[in-house]
């Protein structure tokens, strides 16, 4: 989604604006821009596309003022053009934006019909023009401003300046994170910590429907009742580096690579290695007693959850209910008092996730997350927070916060079903000996990279590829097709692979490749089947497995042989055969790996 940044400095801030806008980058964008104050005076550069355009417009025409804002802009009202590019200014005040005015056309047609002259086709005009007209009416900034936010329906997160203040910055939010920097005689906002880390460390998160006003000297926060309000300045964890590819062509790579690492470091965090125990820091849900497991997320952590589902059910015979947030918002699910409501994202903005979360915990749900920001909105409002240690994931598409996710999914259903008499002290031993040798397992995956150039290269040239799974290798076929779809731009669908018959195998021709996610499990014999009936129909195979023998027996178009491990864990491992299928086809086709076209990292709008 847009980033949003603004600097209360003690020097020309343009330069800084737009650095920091570049630690914001991996959100997705398709224009950018930056508005300064100086001597009172509002100025304003914006140019469509990446930012070495607007910094190459900087140069032409540079702005001096000592206090600004910037934004990347990714549309959702109005094309991708400059004119649409935040800020949004009049004389008196520019704003950015990030989220969606859902009432924008009505606050529209009343601000016209008032004399508002509007510039552009986005919904975050109708902001400046609220704001401009009350400060004409003779009201001070703050009070225009929360004037104006009392109009607004729907989600924002602001930063504003104004026109005769060289010393003043107004920021809100609302269902979009916004976060107060902390400087030395100077004050930051940005959209989240890893923006302001070159900044400062010294970060506070503002709580939905809080507005700040900052000087360099001073910060007010009021709530959404304009009562005075203090919220906690913490370290934030994000590193003052800028986030760099070290010595991989993309982000993606990069992240696929470190997965090995990152599971270790979230291994680490939950089991005790001296006894091969699970231990769930912070976590005070009994389990012997709960009902029932409700979990919600969306894309790829999702079928995270979806995995999970399995092995609540299987290895702690604990009931779940699972679905994609956007439809759980408003399903109004009865849900019975005292159940827990499990939440998994990435970001820990996603909003059809917060607004599921915030739904359930008018259920009198208990809340537990999977975060991979401690400091996300998502988190803030759990009661219970269970961190992946990826560190941060710049890539638009999930790799290894999806692997960090499933290894704390996999430690929570150990710790269900011991809790729940399902899991011997025995067998729990042997679960955590298999998870951590899952890291071994994907560094030999990883050493074989080569092998997925060569069938990136077949699967590039198609226009549909299916993929198939049983169990809880079904998920991993809906997240490699996923995968595939949202960086190839290749139309991809995943199946139960038992669902072949009830329709998809209409779909099979020598034209469509059909992947197949099939351990050699007590279901593999049945996949099998369906790979004949692919075969026979002229279906290219590309099967995915740990048996050798297996595939061998069979006539594949080719197949990944994948090192042997344990069926609860095998998820973690066949997730990356599939991760790298996508980037390998993405790299050939020469698509924007790590910012996908229409994509965002995090999708804090609805
Ligand atoms: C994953 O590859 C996608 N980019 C997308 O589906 C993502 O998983 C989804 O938007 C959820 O994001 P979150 O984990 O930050 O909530």
């Amino acid at each position: 989604m847009c980033g949003i940044v603004g600097i209360l400095g003690t020097q020309p801030v343009a330069g800084n604006l737009v650095d920091a806008l570049k630690r914001l980058e991996y959100r997705g964008y398709d224009s950018a821009g930056v508005s300064t104050v100086e001597n009172g005076v509002l100025g304003r550069c914006r140019a469509r596309g990446k930012l070495r355009n607007l910094q190459s417009r900087l140069e032409e025409m540079p702005l001096k003022g000592h206090a600004g804002i910037g934004h990347t802009r990714w549309a959702t009202h109005g094309a991708p053009t400059e004119t649409n590019a935040h800020p949004h200014m009049t004389d008196k005040v520019a704003v950015v934006h990030n989220g969606i005015i859902e009432n924008f056309k009505s606050l529209r047609e009343r601000l016209e019909k008032a004399g508002a002259h509007f510039e552009t086709e986005t919904d975050t005009e109708v902001i400046v023009h609220l704001i401009s007209q009350a400060l004409e009416a003779g009201a001070a900034p703050e009070t225009a401003v929360q004037s104006a936010l009392k109009e607004l329906e729907g989600a924002f997160a602001i930063a504003i300046i104004f026109g005769g203040h060289d010393d003043l910055m107004i920021g809100a939010r609302r269902g979009s994170p916004l976060a107060i920097g902390y400087g030395d005689r100077e004050m930051y906002l940005g959209s989240d910590a890893i923006a302001l880390a070159p900044f400062t460390d010294r970060v506070c998160y503002l709580e939905d429907g809080d507005c700040v006003t900052l000087t360099r000297t001073s910060v007010a926060i009021k709530d959404e009742n304009g009562h005075p309000v203090d919220r906690k300045i913490s370290q934030s964890q994000a590193s003052a580096m800028l986030v760099d590819k070290g010595n991989h062509r993309h982000f993606m790579a990069k992240e696929i690579h470190e997965q090995p690492e990152v599971i270790s470091h979230t291994l680490a965090h939950y089991v005790d290695l001296s006894r091969n125990r699970v231990e769930i820091p912070d976590f005070n849900i009994d389990f012997a007693t709960l009902p029932r497991i409700t979990i919600s997320a969306c894309g790829t952590a999702y079928y995270a959850g979806l995995v999970a589902k399995y092995w609540f059910e299987r290895y702690a015979r604990l009931p779940v209910e699972i679905d994609v947030a956007s439809e759980m918002r408003y399903r109004e699910a009865p849900m019975q008092p005292g159940g827990l409501a499990l939440f998994i994202s990435q970001s820990g903005e996603t909003a059809d996730t917060l607004a599921t979360l915030r739904y359930c915990r008018e259920q009198k749900q208990h809340i537990a997350s999977v975060v991979n920001v401690r400091e996300s909105t998502i988190a803030r409002e759990s009661d219970a927070i269970l961190p992946t240690l990826a560190g941060p994931e710049i890539g638009v598409a999930s790799t290894k916060a999806f692997t960090c996710q499933l290894t704390v999914l996999a430690c929570l259903a150990i710790r269900a079903g011991c809790e729940r008499g399902h899991i011997s002290s025995d067998q729990e031993m042997e679960l955590v000996g298999q998870l951590l040798e899952i890291p071994r397992h994907i560094s030999r995956i990883l050493h074989d990279e080569k092998l997925f150039e060569k069938i990136a290269h077949d699967l590039a040239h198609s226009r549909d590829v299916l993929y198939l799974g049983r169990g809880s290798s079904y998920p991993i076929a809906l997240e490699g097709a996923l995968k595939l779809k949202e960086i190839s731009y290749i139309h991809a669908e995943g199946y139960a692979a038992g669902e072949l018959k009830h329709g998809p195998i209409a779909l099979i021709d020598e034209d469509v490749p059909v992947v197949v996610v099939a351990p050699r499990d007590e279901l593999f014999d049945k996949t099998v089947s369906n790979m004949e009936e692919v075969a026979a129909r002229g279906g290219q195979i590309l099967l995915i497995t740990d048996d050798g023998e297996a595939a061998d027996s069979f006539s594949t178009a080719s197949n990944f042989i994948l090192p042997k491990a344990h069926s609860f864990t095998n998820p973690l491992l066949f997730a990356v055969p599939v991760q790298l299928l996508a980037y390998h086809t993405a790299v050939f086709m020469g698509t924007d790996v790590d910012q996908p076209r229409n994509l965002a990292k995090s999708v804090t709008v609805e």
